[in-house]
């Protein structure tokens, strides 16, 4: 453990190329920090610890700086998640459109809150700020892909679907 709490463990990525591959598009190191995350989170699944140390180590800067960067995005996770990632605007034009509701939904039909897992690791819910699709809101993001205008009932028909 260093002194931030964070364990010294460190990750080794499994594509070293494509690692070095990245590095070599920038000058400055730093600014491969995301996407060395991204490939991290493909390999891995989640951002842990080990992946921040690591990152931190490649980049040449203090793990801190790569769990600020973490914590700012959302479609970096810090935690194991299900196979499929239910994230919900929150944000207004959405939550005007009934995004709450849909919350609820899965709330109540799978028995997990926003952050959670379901006990199969099928589903995980998430809140998330606008997703830049604001006219056609509510707005679920499954996964890679925007689902748009959404009323509960075909919500609930996603949700039926999903393997
Ligand atoms: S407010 Fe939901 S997509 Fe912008």
């Amino acid at each position: 453990m260093n002194t931030n709490g964070v364990p010294n463990e460190k990750f080794t990525f499994s594509d070293k190329e494509k690692v070095e591959k990245i590095l070599s598009h920038y000058s400055d190191k730093k600014s491969a920090t995301l996407p060395l995350l991204h490939l991290a989170q493909s390999e891995k699944g989640y951002i842990s610890g080990a992946v921040i140390n690591s990152v931190a180590d490649l980049v040449d800067c203090h793990p801190a700086v790569v769990m600020d960067c973490v914590s700012f995005y959302t479609m970096l996770y810090t935690k194991p998640h299900g196979r499929h990632i239910i994230q919900v605007c929150q944000t207004l034009s959405c939550s005007l459109n009934g995004s709450d509701a849909l919350v609820d939904q899965v709330a109540d039909k799978y028995g997990i809150q926003p952050g959670e897992t379901t006990k199969d690791d099928r589903l995980t819910l998430m809140k998330v700020e606008c997703l830049g699709s604001c006219g056609t809101a509510p707005v679920v993001q499954i996964n890679n892909e925007y689902h748009e205008g959404l009323s509960e009932e075909k919500f609930a028909d996603l949700l039926e679907s999903l393997p």
